[in-house]
């Protein structure tokens, strides 16, 4: 239990590191085996943004703004769900989504920066969030646990996913039936952190998954994109990266 282990009597469960660690509190499944290796996959023909930023703006003005409210009604997020935010940073939906889903849901709030998670844990045990679970994965792998989300929640992060294919392909075992992947992104240049939409259809059909619906959450720049995962996706050698086509 490296992570949190400065984190005396904190309510929350750290579920990973490089190898699994036991949930405490027996809430979500205690084991997170690895997925695919990432040298299988391969890399995507594009750029990837760099990681600069724990939060994508700050918190009051997206509460003014009502993003996470909106975001939370259009995916239908409801209590009792199990929702994983991936790429949660300093944590400005974990709380809300914690609320939403309620004492019989739970929030997986996944990272792959070491410290920002450790931040993340210490919010998560001030604000006493019971219901929320912090796992650290890697960035071809979210080390999610099988089976467990009915919904995964990425904002403003995918186009900072060093190694996208094998994230999308190493997901799916961790999604339930009828899950469903939500992205959250700018309709812009990767380098300008957005993805484009082009962009973010193909590369999330190379791993077999299937648009399911589309908002605008802001204007036309920002958007909201819902998928289906690949009941099995392709072996990692037959994905084709999207500007090799
Ligand atoms: C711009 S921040 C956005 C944080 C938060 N989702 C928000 O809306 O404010 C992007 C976060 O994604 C994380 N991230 C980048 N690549 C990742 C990956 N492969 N898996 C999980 N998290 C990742 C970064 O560490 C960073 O904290």
């Amino acid at each position: 239990m490296p992570l949190l282990a400065g984190l005396a009597g904190a309510a929350v469960t750290l579920i990973v590191s490089a190898c699994s660690a036991a949930a405490p509190n027996g809430a979500v499944p205690a084991v997170a085996p690895p997925g695919l290796a990432q040298e299988r996959f391969p890399k995507p023909q594009r750029p990837v943004a760099s990681i600069i930023s724990d939060q994508w703006a700050g918190e009051d003005s997206r509460e003014r703004a009502g993003e996470a409210a909106k975001v939370m009604d259009l995916l239908g997020i409801r209590p009792g769900m199990t929702v994983a935010d991936i790429g949660a940073g300093a944590g400005y939906y974990v709380g809300r989504l914690s609320k939403r889903v309620g004492p019989g849901g739970r929030v997986i709030a996944q990272e792959v920066d070491r410290r920002t998670i450790d931040r993340l844990g210490r919010r998560v045990s001030r604000e006493r969030l019971d219901n929320v679970s912090l796992v650290l994965g890697e960035p071809h792998d979210p080390r999610l646990p099988p089976r467990s989300v009915s919904l995964a929640l990425m904002v403003h992060m995918y186009h900072e996913i060093e190694q996208p294919f094998g994230l999308l392909a190493n997901l799916v075992p961790a999604m339930q039936p009828n899950g469903r992947v939500a992205i959250l992104d700018v309709d812009g240049p990767v380098l300008a952190h957005g993805t484009p939409h082009a962009l973010l259809s193909c590369e999330l059909a190379a791993v077999g998954y299937r648009e399911v619906a589309w908002h605008w959450i802001e204007g036309r720049s920002i958007y909201l994109a819902v998928f289906e995962p690949a009941a099995e996706p392709p072996a990692p050698e037959r994905i084709v990266p999207c500007g090799v086509r």
